[in-house]
């Protein structure tokens, strides 16, 4: 299965990364997934691609980010928007005129999925507790990667795993943001949650026992 980077920047950039994430996505089947932090929208779109494929036009993506400075949280690490291929800036400033990381761009890159999609400005502390989780079958999880807010999506996204469906957390083990792991450990144990580490160490998928 083919990842797809859009001329954009995407957090699962090494081939075999982006390749086992969608392979995860196939197998699974979800119908309602949720990506909390979408960044440019190149996961985003490789998801709907790849769930157009499975269901046609029955299935819908949500997407949540602040597109934004983290104003609440100046420690939340974001990852660097700006390209350091020069053709890329030229690219969005010039012709698309476009941040690519913004609600705008986004919508713009996953316009052929209008009526799949729905895409959410804001911070995932405040943002999940209105979100209906009884639907959502499959979540990806990769916004905040401070302990308190991965702590605060896990409990959130509870009712997912409650219901027999998955959430896969990305950068399980990094070492410069260690609360990732801290939070996905005591929330597995806590809740007596199956956790299974995968494509060395880089995801956390968890699951109903
Ligand atoms: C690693 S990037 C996501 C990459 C994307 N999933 C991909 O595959 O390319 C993390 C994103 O999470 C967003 N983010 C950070 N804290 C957040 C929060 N509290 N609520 C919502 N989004 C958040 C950032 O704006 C950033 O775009």
């Amino acid at each position: 299965m083919k990842y797809k980077k859009y001329f954009r920047k995407t957090s699962l950039k090494q081939k075999r990364v982006g390749e086992f994430f969608l392979k995860e996505i196939a197998i699974k089947r979800p119908k309602i997934l949720l990506e909390i932090g979408v960044f440019h929208g190149v996961t985003a779109r490789n998801i709907c691609e790849l769930l157009k494929k499975i269901h046609g036009n029955d299935f819908k993506y949500i997407g949540l980010d602040l597109f934004a400075e983290n104003i609440e949280n100046k420690d939340e690490i974001i990852p660097n928007t700006k390209f350091s291929n020069p053709f890329k800036n030229i690219y969005f400033k010039y012709i698309k005129r476009q941040d690519p990381y913004s609600l705008e761009a986004v919508k713009d890159l996953l316009k052929k999925f209008e009526n799949n999609i729905s895409l959410i400005k804001g911070n995932s502390n405040i943002v999940l507790k209105k979100i209906d989780m009884s639907k959502i079958d499959f979540v990806f999880l990769d916004g905040g990667h401070d302990y308190q807010t991965v702590k605060s999506d896990l409990n959130l996204c509870r009712e997912v795993i409650i219901n027999g469906g998955t959430v896969l957390c990305d950068d399980y083990d990094l070492s410069y943001a260690p609360g990732v792991k801290k939070a996905i450990d005591e929330f597995s144990y806590d809740n007596d949650i199956k956790r299974t580490i995968m494509c060395n160490n880089r995801f956390a998928k968890l699951e109903k026992h």
